[in-house]
């Protein structure tokens, strides 16, 4: 690091040294983070806070369920905007959990409006974090691009049981979430996250990568789906309420008549969450990008391994199974013709440890 004297009206001095500028950084949540990962950092939770569908509608929702007096867990507060909404409408306490380096700057924002003693913040996982006191709201916009990709079923559940009174199971914002998907035909998207791992890659270094074609298409990829690529209405595929949910386990069945033929290169899946009775947000693909929609949510891409011609008028079955967050299994085909079943667990060297017939759990 260069010597330097500059100052930002403010900011403390800037250090002067690599040295201590490592001991300041490896004193906070910042140790061992990259340069790159705070501007992302920011760049993310910026889109979130500027998306008014998402704010307004959790905003909505906590004054319809934050009783004033109410202990809240934020679970996953990020800058800690929810916290300050909960605060707003009367929480007589906030602990808001965050495994991120966001962390740090939720806590000087807490601080610069005020709140910093009536929110509680805790570093980490929540499923490692502990809480002083039971609670009687849970607050948790986790919610993945395809509804349950950021582990919302086994966070909320270990909260509700570890944290909830008992007698008195907590409030859960949101309360319902509910899993879409529709057939994506997409030549160019296949071929850019599967297909050109078919062909060895670099000439220029003879190094053959070919082997992962068999794993790229066993994950969920993050992608704006736009409504021109899908080549059958969505359909819900699995509703969970996670107020009452027992298991992190979710499975949902569909079926998608086909009006024209088309080659179906993958499922595109999204969320529709009901924050409260009445309170509802989805990223349902859109046509256009200023379709009044939460904006900055793009969509789960499931990729079939090959594409599947499906005919007029015959119909895509598909079940997918999602076991906690991470753990997802795609499945189905047309009645009498070709079938897939996929699975993360594929997408990596596991093989060993996990066998096509069993089912995820
Ligand atoms: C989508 S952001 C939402 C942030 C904020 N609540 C808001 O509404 O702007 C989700 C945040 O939750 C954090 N997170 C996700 N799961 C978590 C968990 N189980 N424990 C702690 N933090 C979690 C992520 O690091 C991320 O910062």
């Amino acid at each position: 690091v260069p010597q330097g004297t500059g100052r930002v009206s403010g900011v403390a001095p800037a250090p002067t040294t690599g040295a201590q500028y490592q001991r300041l950084r490896s004193r906070g949540s910042l140790a061992r983070v990259s340069v790159h990962v705070l501007p992302k950092v920011l760049e993310y939770h910026g889109d979130m806070l500027a998306d008014p569908a998402r704010v307004g509608a959790f905003r909505r929702a906590i004054e319809a369920r934050v009783a004033p007096g109410a202990v809240v867990l934020d679970l996953g507060g990020g800058t800690g905007v929810l916290s300050a909404l909960a605060c707003r409408a009367g929480a007589r306490r906030v602990y808001m959990m965050e495994a991120g380096p966001v962390i740090d700057f939720a806590r000087e924002l807490l601080k610069a409006n005020g709140l910093a003693e009536r929110v509680v913040t805790l570093h980490g996982q929540s499923i490692d974090s502990t809480l002083p006191e039971p609670i009687d709201v849970i607050i948790s916009e986790t919610i993945g691009v395809a509804a349950f990709d950021e582990g919302i079923l086994s966070s909320v559940l270990d909260a509700r049981r570890r944290f909830g009174r008992p007698g008195s199971p907590p409030v859960v914002i949101p309360g319902q979430l509910a899993m879409w998907a529709a057939p994506v035909s997409d030549p160019a998207l296949h071929e850019r996250l599967v297909g050109r791992w078919g062909a060895p890659l670099s000439e220029a270094t003879g190094y053959d990568v070919r082997t992962l074609r068999a794993r790229a298409p066993h994950h969920l990829y993050i992608r704006r789906v736009m409504r021109e690529h899908l080549v059958a209405p969505g359909v819900e595929l699995a509703r969970v309420d996670l107020a009452t949910l027992a298991e992190p386990f979710v499975e949902g069945t569909a079926r998608f008549p086909f009006e024209r033929g088309a080659t179906v290169h993958g499922l595109a899946v999204w969320f529709e969450a009901e924050l409260a009775p009445g309170i509802v947000i989805s990223n349902a693909p859109v046509l256009e990008a200023n379709e009044d929609i939460s904006q900055h949510w793009s969509h789960g891409f499931l990729p079939l391994s090959d594409g599947l011609v499906v005919g007029q008028g015959e119909t895509l079955e598909l079940t997918v199974q999602v076991n906690g967050g991470d753990l997802w299994r795609w499945c189905g085909g047309v009645a009498g013709g070709a079938r897939f079943d996929q699975c993360t667990a594929f997408g990596a060297p596991l093989d060993q440890i996990w066998s096509p017939a069993t089912k995820p759990g």
